[in-house]
Parts: structure tokens; C-alpha cells; sequence
């Protein structure tokens, strides 16, 4: 019998590949693969995505144009708003959403779509890896049956593996190319053959013994920063109450060489992978009837930031009712240098002011409008005259261009969710979460 190494040695060689959604996670993979070399067959549902890169233009912030123009002149990466030519590949990578529904449960249908869109074009010997972050389970319970109804058999016909993505836009550190690849497969001939890919891609590949390993690894790394950041909240809450500086805390204990990794506060905890994935894994655990303490109290802590925020600003502002001020929301973004504002923690801060009857507004130069209970609200500018005529400013997410001297010169207060006013001064009153003087 052959050895499933043999077997790969044996495999053919991949020159073009698929890779099915092109958003934050699928457009700098199919990039990253053009530069290595292959053909890209680039599927979007968004004919808007399409259109963009077949112009060389790009709608990622951490994507320039020039990146865009230079993959279209190779002539090797074809965008695409369909599936009908995926026979042409020798591997499909899937970086489809995975968000969650309003009931707060695993919103599957956009892989399930894509599954279904995949089926009929399936070919003998392609290898199938899906991306996306989900539950352990995913990829055998949900993909594999959907796969199979081609009526060929994963593992033999063709190859099925998991390997999550690990990406962080923004990040000028760790590119795509450099961060370490988990890989898994059905069985042990698809883990090789993904491993064969994708460490013609990757620096380093970390081949795991099942598909639910590394469903979660994904799911555990996530965890441990939803947990992590929602702590270190709570205790920015209790510094507060402490008349201590968490910041400077954070700082003197992270000066132990072993055994802690800082973690900061913030407004709450934003993007569609943290707060996300977590609830994917307790999705799951309901089935065995067991649920996580940890990831059901951060959630609550999570949620309790924002109001937190608008307490603090309710102090600091009084006698006056909130109802009777003007607040600007300085970043709508989930974090710093991007313009993804899905699940941020701004979002919810904006609501929570509005409830309170705050005439809020937001600025951020990523994202130049965004919806909000329905509503589009668009950036306002961020002169002398619209900081002056606010109540006060609310760092929410630390941008590298925060007009940090202009909002300290000309604001009233400035409350400072990201630490970024510490030693600094000007004539506004500055407060910071976690500061210990709120
Ligand atoms: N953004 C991140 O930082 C990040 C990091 C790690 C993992 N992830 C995970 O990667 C996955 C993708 O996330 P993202 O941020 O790239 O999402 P995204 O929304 O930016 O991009 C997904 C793209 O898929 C397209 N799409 C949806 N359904 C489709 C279908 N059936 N066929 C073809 N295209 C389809 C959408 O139009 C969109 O362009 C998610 O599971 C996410 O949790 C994201």
C-alpha cells in the first residue's frame, strides 16, 4: 500500500488556485499567491470587489492600489463573481464570513452558499480548504456531507483539509506571508497535500493530527483575548475606583521577563473575531450540554464598557444632563489603522450615548460614514471650531494620525479610552479609562 507521503510526492503540481471571498482575509491570501507565482481565480458574490480590482483599485485599507495594479498586470489574478470556472483549479481555499446571527448563534449560510455553489464544479483531485473561523465540527459535519453529494469521496477523490487564518490588518509587523500556518486535514494524505500548498506559501507550517484541532486552536486563540481583555477591563473599572493608573500597572508588572502577557483596556472589545468566535465554541458546547463560565462573563463584562464609558462622561459633564451635550466619538474602527468598523466597540458607544440623549457624532478618516440602528451616520470634520462647539471628545481608537495637540488644545474634556493623552497635556481636562481619575 502507498505511504501517504508517497502519495503527495506522487500529487500534481499546484499552478492555479481558487480562493472564494475576497474580503480582509481573502484578498491579501489571493495576493500573497500571486506573488508567489500562481494563478488566481479571485470569486466574490460583491460585483463592487470585482469591479474594483478588475479597475486596480482597492476597497481594504491595508491594501494599497499599487498592490492591486501590479497582481492585475501579471495577468495571472482573474477576479471573478461566479463559480463556473473553479474546474480550472487545482486547490479552492474558502474565506467566506462566519458571523453570528441576531440570536447571537453561528451564522453558517455563507459557507453553506459557497458549498453549494462549489459542488457541481468539483473535480477529481482538487483540494478544498476552508479558512474560515468556526466551531470544531465545521468542516466534517457541515462541509464534508455538502461536498460529498458531488458523489465523490473526500480523501480518495478529492482532499479536504482546515487551515484558520490568522491575519491582522493593520499589523505593519506580522504579514500574511510570516505568520504560521496551522494546518489539518480529513485524513492524513489531504493534511499533506495542504501541507504541500501551503508551505510553498507560508515561512512556517504547523501541520495539527485532526480538522477540530485546529477549528480549535482558532477558537482558543480568540478566547484567550476575549477573556484576557475583558479582565483587564474589569480592572480598569476597578482602578478607577482605586484612584490607581492600571496603565502605568500594566507597564511595571510587564517588565517580568516570564509568565505575563499584557493585555489593555479599552472601550470594549470590537472586530468580528473576538466577540465572534467565542460564541461559536458555546454554540457548540449547548449540543453537550455544557456551556463556558469565562467566555459568558466576558461577554457580560464586554458589554458593560461602553455604558461604563458613558457614566464616566455623565460624571465628568455634570450638573449638565447628558441630554444637553455634544460628544465626538473620535474612531468608529474596531482598532487602530483600519477602516473596519464591523462590531467595534465604538458602535456601541454611539448608541448608548444617543440613548442617553446625547447629540453624538462621530471621526474617523477610515470610515467615512457607517449605519447605526438604521440610520447612516457620516464622519464629521475634525477642525478647531467642531472640537470647540463639543462637550467633550472620546478617544475610542487610536489612529497613528489622531490630531492629539489639536483635540488637547481646543476640547473642553477629552476622555481617553486607548491611553494615548499619558503624559501629555494642553488645556482640555483629560481623563483617562483605567486611569485612575474617573
Ligand atoms: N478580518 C480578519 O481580521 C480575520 C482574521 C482571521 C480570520 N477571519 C475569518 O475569516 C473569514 C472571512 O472574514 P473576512 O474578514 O475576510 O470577511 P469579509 O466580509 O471581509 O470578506 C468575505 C467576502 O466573502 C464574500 N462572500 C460571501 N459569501 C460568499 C459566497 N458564497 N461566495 C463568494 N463570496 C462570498 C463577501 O462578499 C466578502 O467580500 C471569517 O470567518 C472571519 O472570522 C477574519
Amino acid at each position: 500500500m502507498m505511504s501517504d507521503r508517497k502519495m503527495v510526492e506522487q500529487a500534481k503540481v499546484y499552478k492555479k488556485i481558487a480562493v472564494i471571498g475576497l474580503g480582509y482575509v481573502g484578498l491579501p491570501l489571493a495576493l500573497l499567491l500571486i506573488g508567489k507565482g500562481f494563478r488566481v481565480l479571485g470569486i466574490d458574490l460583491d460585483q463592487r470587489k470585482i469591479n474594483a480590482l478588475l479597475a486596480g483599485s482597492s476597497y481594504l485599507t491595508d491594501v494599497d492600489k499599487e498592490t492591486v495594479q501590479a497582481a492585475m498586470a501579471t495577468g495571472r489574478l482573474e477576479p471573478e463573481n461566479g463559480y463556473s470556472r473553479l474546474g480550472e483549479v487545482d486547490a479552492i481555499i474558502i474565506c467566506v464570513p462566519t458571523p453570528l446571527t441576531e440570536r447571537g448563534t453561528p451564522e453558517l449560510s455563507y459557507l453553506t452558499q459557497a458549498a453549494a455553489e462549489l459542488k457541481p464544479h468539483l473535480q477529481k483531485g482538487q483540494l478544498v480548504v476552508l479558512e474560515s473561523s468556526t466551531y470544531p465540527g465545521t468542516t466534517r459535519e457541515v462541509l464534508l456531507p455538502m461536498l460529498e453529494q458531488s458523489g465523490m469521496r473526500a480523501g480518495t477523490d478529492f482532499h479536504l483539509a482546515y487551515s484558520p487564518e490568522r491575519v491582522d490588518p493593520g499589523n505593519k509587523v506580522y504579514s500574511v506571508q510570516s505568520i504560521p500556518k496551522v494546518i489539518s486535514g480529513l485524513t492524513a494524505a489531504c493534511r499533506l497535500q495542504a501541507e504541500q500548498l501551503y508551505g510553498m506559501v507560508f515561512d512556517t507550517v504547523v501541520p495539527v493530527s485532526s480538522l477540530e484541532t485546529a477549528e480549535m486552536a482558532k477558537i482558543l486563540e480568540n478566547a484567550y483575548r476575549l477573556v484576557n481583555i475583558s479582565f483587564i477591563n474589569e480592572l480598569a473599572m476597578l482602578s478607577d475606583l482605586l484612584g490607581l493608573d492600571l496603565w502605568e500597572v500594566i507597564e511595571a508588572a510587564g517588565t517580568k521577563p516570564f509568565g505575563f502577557n499584557p493585555f489593555y483596556p479599552g472601550p470594549g472589545i470590537g472586530g468580528h473575531c473576538i466577540p465572534v468566535d467565542p460564541s461559536y465554541l458555546v454554540w457548540k458546547l449547548k449540543q453537550y450540554g455544557a456551556d463556558s463560565a469565562f467566555i459568558a462573563l466576558s461577554g457580560e463584562l464586554n458589554e458593560r464598557m461602553p455604558r461604563y464609558v458613558v457614566e464616566q462622561l455623565a460624571r465628568l459633564l455634570a450638573p449638565r444632563s447628558l441630554k444637553e451635550t455634544r460628544i465626538i466619538v473620535y474612531g468608529a474602527a474596531y482598532k487602530q489603522d483600519i477602516g473596519d468598523y464591523r462590531e467595534s466597540a465604538s458602535i456601541e458607544l454611539l448608541k448608548w450615548l444617543r440613548l442617553a440623549g446625547v447629540e453624538a457624532h462621530y471621526h474617523d478618516p477610515f470610515v467615512p460614514s457607517l449605519e447605526l440602528e438604521g440610520e447612516r451616520l457620516y464622519s464629521v470634520a475634525l477642525n478647531e471650531q467642531a472640537i470647540r462647539s463639543a462637550d467633550a471628545v472620546v478617544i475610542a481608537t487610536a489612529h497613528s494620525e489622531i490630531p492629539l495637540a489639536l483635540l488637547l488644545e481646543h476640547a473642553s474634556i477629552v476622555y481617553d479610552t486607548r491611553n494615548v493623552t499619558r503624559g501629555h497635556s494642553g488645556k482640555a481636562t483629560i481623563v483617562r479609562l483605567g486611569g485612575g481619575n474617573g
